[in-house]
């Protein structure tokens, strides 16, 4: 066993991990644990851009940038906090373009920007180019780029270890339990602060944009230790993945120009979201593809939809459009625009389906993308364990593991970088504050005794069940009943199947019982937190009986501000979920019935 002691531990080595690690080691010593080497995080996989209202194309407000995110929320984002994000997304911005990050240019040499979903001019009604870029790979450019910083700053890395145990003691966060993957050895992480920056669990369903590691470490971790998490029920589906694999096409696509078809040849978008149509936000999009797809018009009657950017279709709905480039000249594409633009893309699709997205259409559906819900934190990334906004003192969290709660029932593109590096900043500078003026807390005596049972419990755990059979009849069932479609009685199937699943998970078959590199029991630690995220997730939307953002029920197909303009706590523990509720922070925008 070995012991280490950092005044602040961050565990996850994405893009907010990375930020909260470079502000914080400004002022204490801090110290990264991962599960990944840090460039292999899932930061990497976000595509087309990050959103900041710098105006480098057109008139852009941040005030614009605010509304659009509260309205893209169905009104459940916590409207302090928008603010702030869209005020502090310039400076952002800017912060990522001066430590070498490489941007996309403009021919005048300010960095490039696209139209995103949902993003506006909130005079005309018409999309804005508010996504800042670097080609199609932006996520990659901040992850490297913080990554740099993060290490001619001194940052210390764990790399390829994995946390079990989160260590709070008489009130306070005092460390972190963690297992060497190289060596199956267990180490003690002594702290004043902790930042928990572990990203998402998309892994929870059956198709999804999310990369193998995702699965929740962060939010079990949480759940584990008795803090609730917050609007779990709220999960994106993105309209376009590529079908039936779930790997991401960016919406930067349709920010080029590219349109949705469907199997009869109609941009269907247009009857959905009159204004904006491929450019609506992520929940109406994704639900206009089923409905086109339940009604018979998939392409050749399959549950999937032709996403074109050719030349000729962007062109001729460009001139449909009246799109116009910033000059007010007609906006048109050539075949190497599209290659400059989404090189990444185009490179997948010939990759993975043999399809040229330059001379073809991409077969796309939804795919599980990202959690609104998460670990409740304010604005500052401090955690909250109540209805009432207690801070847990000593514990942060940032990026897709938290729920400030800025995107509510439903993100917007591109806000998803945006607030991992300006909460990752604040959750960095507020945890380096807090070691600085504390002393380090004692441990727990026997810290990890805790995580050493339930990890021999599963090492020597030699039962009937198959993981990979459990993990399958979760991802389906989450699929079929807590996906883009909801109601009663699936939901509650889930729930059920779910319980059963965790019943059977108590004699899962673990084969590997060695130390190194022992990824059979990695997985089967894995698979847990996406039962227990999975049981909160459905039990949480069971419970929501309304229809607002990404959770949209077929039984209650309304928005109900009088009764659900709240959010969701929940609790686990082994009789259950337990389900409380919080007001939403409404400052300036009251709640008003959503078009596009
Ligand atoms: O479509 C995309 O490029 C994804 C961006 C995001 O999720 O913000």
């Amino acid at each position: 066993m070995q012991k280490h002691q950092f005044e602040v531990i961050v565990v996850g080595a994405g893009g907010a991990g990375l930020t909260a690690a470079l502000y914080a080691s400004r002022n204490a010593d801090t110290a990264v644990i991962s599960k990944l080497y840090p460039t292999r995080s899932h930061t990497g996989a976000a595509q087309g851009g990050i959103s900041a209202a710098l105006g480098n194309t057109e008139e852009d407000r941040p005030e614009w940038h605010a509304y659009d995110t509260v309205k893209g929320s169905d009104y459940l984002g916590d409207q302090d906090a928008i603010d702030f994000m869209a005020a502090e997304a310039v400076d952002a911005v800017y912060e990522l373009e001066h430590m070498g990050l490489p941007f996309s240019r403009n021919p005048d040499g300010t960095i490039a920007q696209r139209p995103f979903g949902g993003h506006t001019n909130n005079e005309t009604g018409k999309p804005v180019h508010r996504a800042c870029y670097a080609a199609d790979r932006t996520g990659h450019m901040i992850l490297q780029t913080l990554f740099q910083q993060s290490i001619k700053n001194n940052v210390k890395f764990f790399d390829e270890f994995y946390v079990l145990d989160l260590l709070i003691h008489e009130g306070r966060t005092v460390g972190v339990v963690a297992l060497e993957l190289a060596t199956g050895e267990m180490h003690i992480f002594h702290a004043k602060a902790v930042v928990i920056a572990t990203g998402g669990h998309g892994r929870v369903w059956e198709t999804t944009s999310n990369a193998y590691a995702y699965t929740g470490d962060g939010v079990a971790l949480a759940l584990r230790k008795g803090i609730p998490v917050e609007d779990m029920e709220f999960y994106q589906f993105h309209p376009t993945g590529i079908y039936r694999m779930g790997i991401l096409i960016t919406e930067g696509v349709r920010g080029e120009g590219g349109v949705l078809i469907n199997g009869e040849g109609e941009r269907f978008m247009e009857k959905y979201a009159p204004h904006v149509k491929d450019l609506a936000s992520r929940d109406v999009v994704s639900r206009a593809m089923y409905l086109e797809m339940k009604a018979g018009r998939g392409i050749d009657g399959k549950g999937y939809i032709n996403l074109d950017v050719t030349p000729e279709v962007v062109n001729h709905y460009a001139q449909i459009d009246g799109r116009k480039n910033p000059d007010g000249t007609p906006y048109r594409v050539t075949a190497s625009d599209i290659l400059a633009k989404l090189p990444d893309i185009i490179d997948f699709c010939e990759t993975y389906i043999g399809v040229n997205p330059v001379s073809e259409p991409m077969p796309v559906q939804p795919t599980a993308h990202y959690a609104m819900g998460g670990i409740p934190t304010n604005k500052f990334g401090e955690v909250v364990i109540d209805e009432q906004n207690t801070v847990l003192p000593g514990l942060y969290a940032a990026g897709e593991v938290a729920c400030v709660s800025v995107h509510g029932a439903n993100r917007l593109g591109t806000n998803a970088l945006l607030d991992l590096v300006v909460f990752g900043k604040y959750s960095g500078l507020k945890a380096a504050e807090y070691a600085s003026s504390e002393p380090f807390s004692e441990l727990p005596s026997d810290p990890e005794a805790f995580a050493m049972q339930q990890l021999n419990r599963l090492r020597e755990s030699s039962g009937e069940e198959n993981m990979i059979t459990l993990a399958s009849e979760m991802k389906s069932v989450m699929a079929e009943h807590v996906g883009v479609f909801r109601v009663e009685k699936g939901m509650q199937e889930a729930v059920d199947k779910i319980r059963e699943l965790k019943e059977r998970f108590k004699h899962v078959r673990v084969d590997d019982h060695g130390s190194k590199y022992n990824m059979n029991l990695v997985e089967a630690w894995e698979l847990s937190n996406l039962l227990d995220i999975a049981e909160v997730t459905a039990t949480s939307a069971l419970a929501r009986t309304e229809s607002r953002g990404a959770h949209s029920r077929d039984d209650f197909p309304d928005r109900d501000d009088k009764n659900w303009l709240k959010h969701t706590l929940a609790w686990l523990d082994d009789k259950g979920v337990r389900l409380a509720y919080k007001p939403v922070k409404i400052t300036h925008y009251q709640p008003k019935a959503r078009s596009y």
